[in-house]
């Protein structure tokens, strides 16, 4: 599969069959993450990766948009400093590790699905990461079940080209 491909076919996928992930398939998972690029090269990121399906259905009952975790092979909890002036950037990290790491489960034929913590005290709880460091976005991952959930926003799609893009100037 080539970059392009990828990015064309990724779909959000939040419903797995109940096939483990083999531990080469975690790893590239994870270092493909490790490598993601990151504001000034500050890689302020660590992951925990959640395969026991007990914890997984702990962390999927903590709120209803993040149901996909509890059945999944491999949730990644990306974990980063508490507020500060690095911030914005430190989410913005979160997204471009989360991203590589969708994409090299896809080149395995693995699907994932973000999701946004809405009770980060009570997934710290769950997960014993010191107060210094916060989670707000984690990534399911696992082999696509063939019947997917209705989509939640719209029926997916994207935006037309010329509506997202401007050559040059706003106005163009
Ligand atoms: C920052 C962010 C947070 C997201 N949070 C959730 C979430 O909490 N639960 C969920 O099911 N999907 C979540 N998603 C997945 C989006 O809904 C999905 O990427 C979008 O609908 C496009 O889906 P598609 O690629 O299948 O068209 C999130 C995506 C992003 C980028």
């Amino acid at each position: 599969m080539n970059v392009s491909e990828a990015i064309r076919n990724k779909r959000a996928i939040r419903a797995f069959r109940d096939e483990p992930l083999s531990a080469a398939q975690v790893s590239a998972i994870l270092d493909a993450g490790r490598r993601s690029q990151s504001s000034k090269n500050s890689q302020p990121w660590s992951f925990i990766a959640v395969q026991e399906r007990q914890r997984l259905q702990a962390i999927a009952a903590l709120g209803d948009n993040i149901g996909h975790v509890g059945g999944s092979a491999l949730c990644v909890v990306i974990v980063v400093p508490q507020e500060n002036e690095r911030t914005l950037w430190h989410f913005f990290d979160t997204g471009q590790a989360a991203a590589y790491m969708q994409l090299a489960g896809q080149e395995l034929g693995i699907g994932s699905c973000l999701g946004t913590v809405y009770d980060p005290d009570g997934l710290r709880e769950l997960l014993g990461f010191p107060a210094e460091y916060q989670a707000q976005l984690l990534i399911s991952f696992g082999f696509p079940a063939e019947q997917q959930p209705r989509r939640g926003l719209g029926a997916g799609g994207r935006r037309q080209f010329a509506d997202v893009v401007h050559h040059e100037t706003w106005g163009s």
